[in-house]
């Protein structure tokens, strides 16, 4: 059991945050070191998921969408940062394994990037093995699994083996599995996809997705959802960009992913700094520097042609004071004279 002094420590902390938070990532950064090599996956990400909506996440490859989904979910711990679950009012960051497996089973589903159901199990075996694992007690475990089956739409199919199962199918056991635990949950359960749809047909992610909305309007689940399809961002509620492990925009209804730049919020994060869109930046020529007002409440950006640094190094010519001839600039003693510039 975890330490109810130490979680009550932690309430406080949390008191202001509304109810309607599943999960609350507070400038969270992830440093992966391989050796000589560090590599920072993320950067001072903040966001909140919010009980039953779904939330995509996009992001060229690398940019750090899986470490994000696992350090949600708790498999990878920030290297700084919060992560906050509503189940257990606190932030996860420092808790131990152990108390995060027992936190995550009421909590949180993944489905996984890549399908990892067992070849040698029927659908039906599948998910009763998910929920196995996850802890659903015996009494309730067989019933729970037809319920789940049948919510899904594999009622036909759940004696056919893995092996034999579609892309689409497969994947509906992978919702299954990932629902075990928290289909009796009232609200604030959390579902976390890692390119749920992506080798799908668009018709079969289609319908894989209309599921998701159907869980998410009955049973109240929140989503997460990794992915690069126009169709699942499209679904979303919100849909975040990440690169180079950095939030680098907010995009409501009507996302089009060619055209992010159209629907693009951009949020000051916890420290005030705000990404600037890379897009952008290349369409204006990749300035460095910019001179920033506030007029007719409108910020402005205005890109600048000399650099701080540049002209700072630049050096100026002066004027001799004893016989006024030029000294170049970095030189000081005159070529003309012999007299050692003073200022
Ligand atoms: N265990 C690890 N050790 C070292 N570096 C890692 C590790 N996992 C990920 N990285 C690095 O962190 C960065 C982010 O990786 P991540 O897997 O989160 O990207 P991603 O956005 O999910 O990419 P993709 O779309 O290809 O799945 C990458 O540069 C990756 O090489
Ligand atoms: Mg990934």
């Amino acid at each position: 059991m975890m330490n109810t002094i130490e979680v009550e420590e932690q309430l406080d902390l949390y008191s202001d945050l509304p109810d309607d938070v599943v999960v609350s990532v507070n400038d969270c950064y992830k440093i992966y070191k391989a050796q000589e090599l560090e590599v920072v996956a993320l950067s001072g990400v903040s966001l909140q998921i919010l009980e039953g909506k779904i939330m995509a996440v996009v992001g060229p490859s690398g940019s750090g969408k899986t470490t994000l989904i696992n350090t949600i979910g708790g498999i990878t711990k920030a290297t700084v940062g919060k992560v906050y679950w509503a189940n257990l009012r606190t932030d996860i960051t420092k808790l131990s394994e152990r108390v995060l497996t027992e936190a995550r089973r009421n909590f949180i589903g993944f489905h996984f990037q890549l399908n990892n159901l067992l070849p040698h199990l029927n659908a039906w075996q599948n998910v009763e093995l998910a929920a196995r694992i996850a802890g659903v007690p015996r009494a309730i475990r067989k019933e729970r699994v037809d319920r789940l089956i049948k919510m899904v739409g594999l009622e036909e199919r759940k004696r056919n083996k893995a092996t034999t199962l579609s892309g689409g199918e497969k994947s509906r056991v992978a919702i299954a599995s990932a629902l075990v635990n928290l289909i009796d949950t009232e609200g604030k359960g959390l579902v976390l996809c890692d390119e749920p749809t992506g080798d799908l047909d668009p018709e079969t992610g289609e319908r894989i997705l209309d599921l998701f909305q159907e869980l998410n309007e009955t049973i109240g689940t929140s989503f997460f959802i990794v992915t690069h399809s126009q169709q699942v961002a499209s679904k979303a509620d919100v849909t975040v960009e990440i690169r180079d492990g950095v939030i680098s925009g907010f995009h409501q209804a009507g996302i089009d992913l060619d055209e992010l730049d159209t629907t693009r919020i951009v949020r000051l994060d916890d420290k005030h700094r705000l990404p600037m869109p890379t897009d952008l930046l290349d369409l204006a020529g990749d300035p460095r520097e910019f001179k920033i007002t506030y007029e007719d409440n409108r910020f402005i950006l205005d890109p600048q042609d000399t650099d701080v640094i540049d002209s700072m190094r630049a050096k100026k010519a002066r004027i001799c004071r004893v016989c006024g001839s030029e000294i170049p600039g970095g030189k000081f003693i005159c070529s003309n004279c012999g007299s050692q510039v003073t200022v």
